[in-house]
């Protein structure tokens, strides 16, 4: 199978890449849609056999019926979640990096990955204003971002307290009911006990409150405290210099997880939001979301590495030629050992544009954003939840029941015009934009918005 006698003319190879040329390039990109597994049964039936298909059937399939049944998360008027919407070169450039068998865990194997993806990190690390020897690694996803970042306070916390002979042994970690839900979810996995903060009138975690919910469990049993700047349901950052404050004042770890907002500091029209956010031990951002990467790429980054180090770094004999050098190794500052060097499609991308070109493009999907707010005013059938902080807008459409919503949903998807669900808060179904694509344009969310009148 490995061997070249058995494709002489690389046919595999070059059908791949010229798919995966043509798709980049590709103007307009279809939204395409969901199918039922009976549907692909049908049509694609078992493709794995003990023969093997052969390439142009293998690669007749994936063009013409599965990519077909999955949805494009860069079409411009895919606004549902968080869209992924990579700028050409991330996108290319992700194709190198699978065809270059680059091992991005350890300095030894993969010096210049390394560096470069430090470099992309180092941007990122001085938006936040961030010291000199802050540091991290590029991970999957904001999941694993937050659950390596949340592994590393509480192994901080619990060596303090052995240290100083507390005898305390932390265990819950505060957060607000809008934090992201992989925050409650990593904390299961971590046997971890999380305690909410009420939030103000801003759905934003605020000082006052969250030192309410300290004292009342005691500010001892807490290793951390997670503020999000950019929930996702709404775009919200927390106080986060008031919260700063409060974690100073009794030790606990600040983590800021800003895997959707994150990318905002690189805006001057919202970077005021984000004040505080130096303060942090730990932060996330995930480029796939707002900072035109393709997935699965989060930047973990810490105030001071060498905890996440002491935390995460793998002993084992065989590793010893890589653990016992003082030599930056990616591996060591997140659950995992194996890693794909997942921040060079970044990497590229800000190479080849420059920061000033990510600046730009941010700004423009905030511009669009407030387009969409404007729209909503107008409109009688329409009513805003809450002003747009960064490039989500939740609305309601007067007089929907949750069905009409899912209806319009449906019709809008069926006609591939447009991929915007309904989301639900405090029991009401609604409706929201997230906007992330600079392709998305406000004509794009004018023609949308028309569609609910
Ligand atoms: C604020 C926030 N945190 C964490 C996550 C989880 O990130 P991921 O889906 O990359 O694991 C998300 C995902 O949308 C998010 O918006």
């Amino acid at each position: 199978m490995h061997s070249f006698d058995k494709d002489p003319d690389h046919i595999a190879v070059d059908k791949v890449l010229t798919y995966a040329r043509e798709r980049l390039l590709m103007d307009p990109i279809p939204l395409d849609g969901p199918q039922s597994e009976d549907y692909l049964l049908s049509a694609a039936g078992q493709t794995i056999t003990a023969a093997g298909l052969g390439s142009t059937r293998a690669m007749e399939l994936f063009e013409h019926t599965l990519a077909p049944a999955c949805l494009s998360t860069d079409h411009p008027r895919y606004l549902s979640f968080i869209p992924c919407a990579p700028t050409r070169e991330a996108a290319a450039f992700d194709v190198v990096v699978g065809a270059s068998s680059i091992y991005g865990g350890s300095w030894m194997e993969g010096a210049g990955a390394v560096y470069a993806e430090n470099q992309a990190l180092r941007w990122i690390s001085d938006l936040a204003g961030l010291p000199e020897e802050a540091g991290g690694v590029f991970v999957p996803g904001g999941t694993v971002g937050n659950l390596s970042a949340l592994v590393t306070a509480r192994h901080t916390a619990r060596a303090k307290a052995l240290a100083e002979g507390t005898g305390a042994r932390p265990f819950r970690i505060a957060a607000t009911d809008n934090a992201h839900s992989s925050v409650t979810s990593m904390a299961a996995v971590m046997d971890a006990e999380v305690c909410g903060v009420v939030v103000d009138d801003m759905l934003r975690m605020t000082g006052p409150e969250l030192r309410r919910t300290l004292e009342e469990h005691g500010p001892e049993t807490f290793f951390a405290v997670v503020a999000t700047s950019g929930t996702t349901n709404f775009g919200v950052v927390d106080d986060l210099d008031g919260v700063a404050e409060v974690c100073e004042e009794f030790g606990i770890w600040l983590h800021v997880d800003g895997a959707y907002g994150g990318a905002g500091l690189a805006a001057p029209s919202v970077r005021h939001l984000y004040e505080g956010i130096e303060r942090a031990d730990s932060f996330i951002v995930d480029p796939h979301k707002w900072l035109f990467a393709p997935f699965d790429c989060c930047a973990l980054i810490y105030r001071d590495p060498s905890l996440a180090r002491a935390a995460h770094t793998q002993e084992a004999g065989y590793l010893d030629v890589i653990t016992k050098t003082s030599e930056w190794n990616p591996t060591d500052y997140s659950i995992g050992l194996t890693r794909r060097a997942r921040g060079l499609p970044l990497w590229y991308s800000l190479a080849v544009h420059g920061t000033d070109a990510y600046v730009e493009a941010i700004e423009d999907t905030l511009a669009v954003t407030r387009h969409a707010a404007a729209e909503i005013e107008q409109r009688p059938y329409l009513e805003a939840v809450r002003e747009p902080d960064l490039s989500v807008i939740v609305f309601r459409r007067l007089g929907w029941s949750p069905d009409d919503y899912q209806a319009w949903t449906d019709r809008l998807l069926d006609q591939e015009f447009a991929f915007v669900v309904p989301t639900t808060f405090r029991g009401e179904t609604l409706t929201r934009f997230a906007v992330v694509n600079p392709h998305t344009t406000k004509e794009d969310v004018t023609a949308i918005l028309d569609t609910m009148a």
